[in-house]
């Protein structure tokens, strides 16, 4: 595992940035500690990484068959997510926040991000009002992301003309679903919006779309646990796991 404070110019995964050539030649200094500054930092973990042996753990009786490993234990996502919530509090402090919950997937990222940022809130002399709002959204079959984006319930996004919202969503993959999703929040003219995404593939599908906070960047292996599912199992998982091949016809649609 590898952290990262912000993407070095050479680094990789995908990015809008030009080649590390051409922006010598267009940057100075300022303007590329201010990108640097801008961008997110994150734990990465390496596309070599075979996670943690499952026996090590603790793991539903039920899934120990279908999981290859235990990539993230829920201890680290929840040690990262107090970071973020650190972090999130810092930039957009001082400010009413709505809190948009990217349903199903986000549910337990946004509950511990919560109240990561609800105790920050009650220690400090500096504290940020805090509202929250769901949406559903589907893009997944089985293991492959879709084209075709919907809206498949949650609170109407109009109440957020105005607001600061921060849209919290599990894992970006191509990055379609967010991109939709800020296309559609933007006709409804929101003050600010930033996202925290607590996981990013590292995949050469990605449309080059970058939250602007990260948790961790991981391989381009199907993940499930701490709330991301496949086919709706294994959000009765405490851990971040790998899903094995076999899962995956196992539990098919
Ligand atoms: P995207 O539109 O390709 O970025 O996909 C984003 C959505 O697909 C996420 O919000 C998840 O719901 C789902 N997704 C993508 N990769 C995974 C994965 O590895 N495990 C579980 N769900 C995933
Ligand atoms: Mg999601």
């Amino acid at each position: 595992m590898q952290s990262r404070r912000a993407l070095s110019p050479d680094a990789k995964g995908p990015s809008r940035s030009p080649p590390a050539d051409r922006r010598q030649h267009e940057s100075t200094d300022t303007d590329l500690k201010d990108r640097h500054s801008r961008m997110a930092s994150y734990l990465e973990i390496a596309d070599d990484s075979e996670g943690h042996d499952l026996s090590l753990f603790c793991v539903p009786k039920h899934y120990e068959e279908d999981l290859d490993s235990v990539i993230i234990p829920n201890g680290l996502i929840k040690d990262r997510t107090e970071r973020l919530a650190r972090d999130i509090v810092r930039d957009m402090g001082g400010q009413h926040i709505v809190a948009l919950c990217v349903l199903k997937g986000g549910y337990k990222f946004f509950a511990d991000l919560m109240d990561y940022i609800k105790t920050l809130n009650q220690n400090s002399d500096k504290s940020v009002p805090l509202t929250v709002d769901f949406i559903r959204l589907k893009s997944y079959s089985n293991d492959q992301s879709t084209n075709c984006v919907k809206v498949i319930g949650g609170d109407e996004l109009s109440a957020l003309t105005g607001k600061n919202v921060l849209i919290v969503e599990d894992i970006v993959e191509t990055g379609k679903t967010m991109e939709t999703l800020l296309n559609l929040l933007n006709e409804c003219h929101p003050k600010m919006v930033k996202v925290v995404s607590l996981l990013v593939k590292r995949t050469p599908r990605s449309s080059g779309y970058r939250p602007d906070y990260i948790g961790f960047e991981v391989p381009d292996k199907f993940l499930v646990g701490y709330a991301l599912d496949y086919n709706e199992y294994f959000r009765d998982l405490s851990h971040i796991c790998i899903l094995s091949d076999r899962a995956k016809e196992k539990y098919k649609v």
